[in-house]
């Protein structure tokens, strides 16, 4: 059993939905490493959901720092963080103890723990464990700025509405923020708005895609096999709750195009080498080329909604509806737009901080 992830940076997991806290602990960044509390605490609130297309739940997730800092550096331990559950109300899931969620993990931890699992607001399998993904991430992107990278995702996918995926890296950062669902271009994030509100009072819910990408990553980070960098962040990835599908560049469509146009011809600019496309999106052998490292993540709809459902009460042994009530994120795609930069960064850290021991790459 595992709730950890990562060799030379790792994070390990804990709390619950409904219980006291989440937390993590972070392991591996070097003593004298400077930690800003408040970038952590500015992470934890792009992640915190808001308005009304998001949980109602309202948690202030005020950052408490146990170890690892002293005086703004690290001090070589592990660097343990904690927010408080606050607004908790187990209310619904008392009334339907034994009737697991269609699409949640209910059923299946049920299963695997005797009966035994924490089953109020879904327990540790509850996107509120994201809160710690998103602490450790904080300190990831630390490391990575210090190492000249950057880590930014935004949505380019919710429900039937797409957005234009072509636009600069500036652009995102600049207004993928000011969006209600993390989408950089202005017009389809209205349209993403509005189908959402309809699918909304229908007490549906809908997926998403969200696009994430590394820039300034050197060329040389990731290991081979099975430590590529693929496999390191499908890992990381696939550990964010309702993740179901990654790709690396042009990904599946790479599978319709001929070697011709899917391979990046490389070329010299200013005597460095270079490459004319990146349909390989940053990836050769598993291992970084040097050009911007790019993904995108799809998450299936939230899995408790309003709309009746089929299910079963497992004491009773008896078919019976269920619709979910309380506080349920519509699209968990929109809220997990900084917690796939978070884990991004995990992984990428863990990996340059491995390639910078190993010392065949070059890395700050
Ligand atoms: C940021 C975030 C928020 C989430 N919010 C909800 C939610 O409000 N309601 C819900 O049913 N599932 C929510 N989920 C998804 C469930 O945790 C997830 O679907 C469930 O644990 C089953 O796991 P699986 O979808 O990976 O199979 C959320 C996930 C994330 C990443």
């Amino acid at each position: 059993m595992s709730f950890g992830f990562g060799k030379d940076f790792r994070i390990t997991v804990f709390g619950e939905s409904h219980g006291n806290g989440i937390g993590v602990v972070a392991e591996g960044v070097p003593a004298g490493f400077p930690i800003n509390s408040n970038e952590i605490q500015q992470a934890l609130d792009r992640r915190r959901p808001g308005g009304n297309l998001s949980s109602a739940r309202k948690e202030p997730d005020r950052i408490q720092l146990l170890s690892g800092i002293t005086e703004g550096k690290a001090n070589g331990g592990p660097i343990t963080m904690m927010v408080e559950n606050r607004d908790v109300d187990s209310s619904w899931y008392r009334k339907n103890e034994h009737i697991p969620r269609p699409g949640h993990s209910d059923y299946a931890a049920y299963i695997k723990y005797g009966g035994f699992n924490e089953w109020l607001g879904g327990g540790f399998f509850s996107g509120r464990m994201t809160a710690a993904f998103v602490m450790g991430g904080a300190v990831a992107q630390m490391i990575l700025r210090a190492k000249g990278v950057r880590v930014l995702a935004h949505l380019i996918q919710l429900g039937s509405v797409k957005s234009n995926a072509e636009i600069s890296d500036s652009w995102i950062e600049e207004n993928a923020p000011k969006s209600p669902v993390w989408c950089a271009d202005s017009g389809e994030s209205l349209k993403m708005v509005e189908e959402l509100e309809r699918v909304m009072a229908e007490k549906d819910s809908l997926g998403g895609t969200v696009e994430c990408r590394a820039i300034g990553l050197p060329a040389g980070i990731g290991e081979p096999l099975f430590d590529s960098i693929e496999s390191v962040l499908s890992h990381g990835v696939f550990s964010i709750p309702a993740v179901k599908g990654i790709e690396f560049g042009d990904g599946f469509r790479l599978c319709g195009m001929k070697g011709s146009d899917a391979n990046d011809g490389f070329v010299l600019k200013e005597g460095k080498v270079t490459f004319l496309t990146n349909h390989a999106g940053g990836v050769l052998g598993g291992i970084t080329d040097g050009m911007p490292l790019i993904m995108r993540v799809a998450f299936k709809p939230t899995p408790s909604i309003g709309k009746e459902q089929h299910s079963i009460d497992l004491e009773k042994m008896e078919e019976t509806a269920i619709s979910v009530e309380g506080r349920h994120d519509p699209c968990i795609a929109i809220r997990a737009v900084p917690v796939v930069e978070s884990v991004v960064a995990i992984c990428l850290a863990d990996l340059m901080i491995r390639a910078q021991k190993i010392g065949r790459v070059e890395v700050k």
